[in-house]
Order: C-alpha cells, then sequence, then structure tokens
C-alpha cells in the first residue's frame, strides 16, 4: 500500500433507514496513517453507522469510501484483513475464557500452532489480562472485558483499528486506564486508530484530529487545540432567572453585544434561558454584562467565564449546546424504539 494515501478516506457517504431515518446526510472523512482521529458526535449523530460502513458491516445508499487502500464496496475482504474492529457491544463469548475468545479469533484470521500461542500471551499480557486469562468472561468486570474486546480487534496485526465507543459504560477509573491504553496502542508503529465517542472530553485527550459529527455529517474537524483556538478569547455562560420571549432575545442580543470586548451573544437553548456570550477578556466584560441584564430586568441565575472548551466548538459549529444534542438524540432513540444503540 502507497503509505501516503489515506488510511481511511470518505466520500459524501448517505445512509437512511427504514421509516425515513436519516443516519448519514453526507460524510466526508479523511484519516492519514499513524494518526488516532476521533468522531466526536451526540447519540444518534451517525457515528456507529459510520463504523459500520467502513468495516464493511453495512452498505451506504450512496458514497464511496477505503480503508487501507481498499474500496469497502468492491473488495470488501481486503479491508477486513486490514482492519480491527472493537464494536460498541462487545464480541466476546462470555462462557470461553479470555485465552479461548483470542485463541479463537487468532485461528478466524489464520493463525496457528506456537504463533497463535505467543500471540496471544503477547496480548494477555499487554492488556493485563494475564491472570484472569483461564476464567470464562461473564466473571469480566467491564473494563477487563473491554481490554479483552481491543486485544481481539488486534490479534491479527491490524493497520487500522476502529474503536466504536471504547469507554462507554465504564467506570471512571476504568475509563481511565483504557485512556492509557489507547494512547500506548497510539504509539506503536503505523497503527491507525478511528475511534468514536459522545465524550468530548475523550476526544480532546485522545485523538490528534476531530470530526465533530452531528446529524449525520461532520460540522467542522481539525485539531483539538486548532478548533479551540478558532473561538477568539472567553467564553461566558448566563443562565437566566426566567426564560426570554423572542422579542426580549433580541433585545438583549443588542443590549449584550454592545459591551466592550464582546464578539459574540448566542441564545444556546430552545426555551431562551441560557446565554453564551464570547469576549476577549471574559471577567473584565462580565460586570458589564450584568449592568446591562440588570438595567433590562432580567435577573441572573448564574454567571461562568471560561477559556473555550469544545463544547463551545460544537456550540458554535451545530447551534446548540452539546448536553441538548445528547437529550435529543436520547429521545429519537427511544421513540425510533431502536435497541443496542447506546449502552
Ligand atoms: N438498524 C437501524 N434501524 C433504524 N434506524 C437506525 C438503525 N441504526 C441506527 N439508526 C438510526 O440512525 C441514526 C444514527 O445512529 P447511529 O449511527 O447508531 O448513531 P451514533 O452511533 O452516533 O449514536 C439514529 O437516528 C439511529 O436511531
Ligand atoms: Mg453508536
Amino acid at each position: 500500500m502507497n503509505t501516503r494515501a489515506p488510511a481511511v478516506e470518505a466520500r459524501q457517504l448517505i445512509k437512511t433507514y427504514p421509516g425515513d431515518v436519516t443516519a448519514l446526510s453526507g460524510m466526508d472523512i479523511t484519516v492519514e496513517p499513524g494518526t488516532v482521529f476521533g468522531l466526536l458526535g451526540p447519540n444518534g449523530a451517525g457515528k456507529s453507522t459510520t463504523v459500520k460502513i467502513l468495516t464493511t458491516l453495512a452498505r451506504p445508499d450512496s458514497g464511496t469510501a477505503t480503508v487501507a487502500g481498499h474500496d469497502v464496496l468492491r473488495h470488501p475482504d481486503r479491508v477486513r484483513r486490514a482492519i480491527g474492529v472493537v464494536a460498541q457491544s462487545s464480541g466476546a463469548d462470555p462462557v470461553a475464557t479470555g485465552r479461548e475468545n483470542l485463541r479463537l479469533q487468532g485461528r478466524l484470521h489464520g493463525l496457528k500452532g506456537a504463533g497463535l500461542s505467543r500471540r496471544v500471551a503477547e496480548l494477555l499480557d499487554r492488556f493485563k489480562l494475564a491472570d484472569a486469562a483461564g476464567r470464562q468472561v461473564k466473571g469480566y468486570s467491564g473494563g477487563m472485558r473491554r481490554r479483552l474486546d481491543v486485544a481481539l480487534g488486534l490479534v491479527h496485526r491490524p493497520e487500522v483499528l476502529f474503536l466504536d465507543e471504547p469507554t462507554t459504560g465504564l467506570d471512571p477509573e476504568a475509563r481511565t486506564a483504557m485512556w492509557d491504553e489507547i494512547a500506548r496502542l497510539a504509539g506503536d508503529e503505523g497503527l491507525t486508530i478511528l475511534l468514536t465517542t459522545h465524550y468530548l472530553e475523550e476526544a480532546d485527550r485522545l485523538a490528534e484530529r476531530i470530526a465533530i459529527v452531528d446529524r449525520g455529517r461532520v460540522v467542522v474537524e481539525g485539531t483539538p487545540d486548532g478548533l479551540k483556538g478558532e473561538l477568539r478569547g472567553d467564553a461566558i455562560h448566563l443562565e437566566l432567572r426566567e426564560a426570554v420571549g423572542q422579542a426580549g432575545r433580541t433585545l438583549l442580543k443588542g443590549s449584550l453585544g454592545g459591551v466592550p470586548g464582546v464578539h459574540e451573544v448566542l441564545f444556546d437553548d430552545a426555551q431562551g434561558r441560557r446565554v453564551s456570550v464570547r469576549a476577549d477578556d471574559g471577567a473584565a466584560a462580565m460586570p458589564a454584562l450584568l449592568g446591562a441584564l440588570e438595567r433590562a430586568g432580567v435577573g441572573v441565575a448564574a454567571a461562568t467565564v471560561a477559556r473555550p472548551s469544545l463544547d463551545d466548538v460544537y456550540l458554535r459549529h451545530a447551534g446548540r449546546r452539546y448536553s441538548e444534542a445528547e437529550a435529543e438524540g436520547a429521545d429519537s432513540l427511544a421513540l425510533a424504539g431502536a435497541t443496542g444503540g447506546t449502552r
């Protein structure tokens, strides 16, 4: 394979599920070889659908994709040999032991004899599962299961590893351990990792480049620092005591926007109770902002100043707050009666 070609390239992927659910509405992704790429988005954004198409488990309605230089539709077998997949829900057999799971997976990929035993021992060791290797997987903790899932995905030394929500459902301690694990993998020679997550912090921490996905397409892409750096100044979040109607919002946008050093005012919820302001110096602008609200007769329940976060990046590009998009995604999943979308 030409090492300069992208490890993953998706162009204008579109996918609609029965019932007129648009999962992907023109997904574009390019992942350079040897990098960790994060697909970040709320529940229902289309992350798992993208992974399923790239790993040949689903077909797009239209669009093209290559993985490790192979076309996913024309050469799915070649793609499968080149990739490792850790799906959102575990693929390990719960009544088999960790070692048995790994040996079976290795045999499926054509390993045998001493080579197979060596590879299995190496992975058990590397993922701190050697002591538990002879125990049934159903007795493993969530973190151990997830480490086994990743080990299973690596048995045949893939070029590209897909991790779909590797830490969803893990407790904070196991999540931190998994982050260390992924960071270590990323240091492995040549391995390309595409991970999906709905945790802003996880993408920020692990991925060299991030594509923020909303409603089936990428709304913005870049390095975590680059994306945050695009937002000038500080983020000020104001929570109002009462909802403000449409007319009031327009007035407030005018008066808050007139405060020196302020360059953006956004109502970021449907109820009109939360306002996001961008200012060169958040602390300096705060008294004038509070004064303007007081003169307008609007009570303030809470006010915070922070450096821009990925949450602010999301708000800027998707037009709503990340937590709201998450809640909306959860609603639509429930309405669609979908199961297994999130764990
Ligand atoms: N098998 C399916 N049948 C119908 N709708 C689906 C199916 N899988 C996913 N969807 C819908 O497609 C959208 C994207 O889902 P998904 O790719 O799982 O998002 P994410 O992984 O980002 O949470 C959601 O609205 C979801 O309800
Ligand atoms: Mg998913």
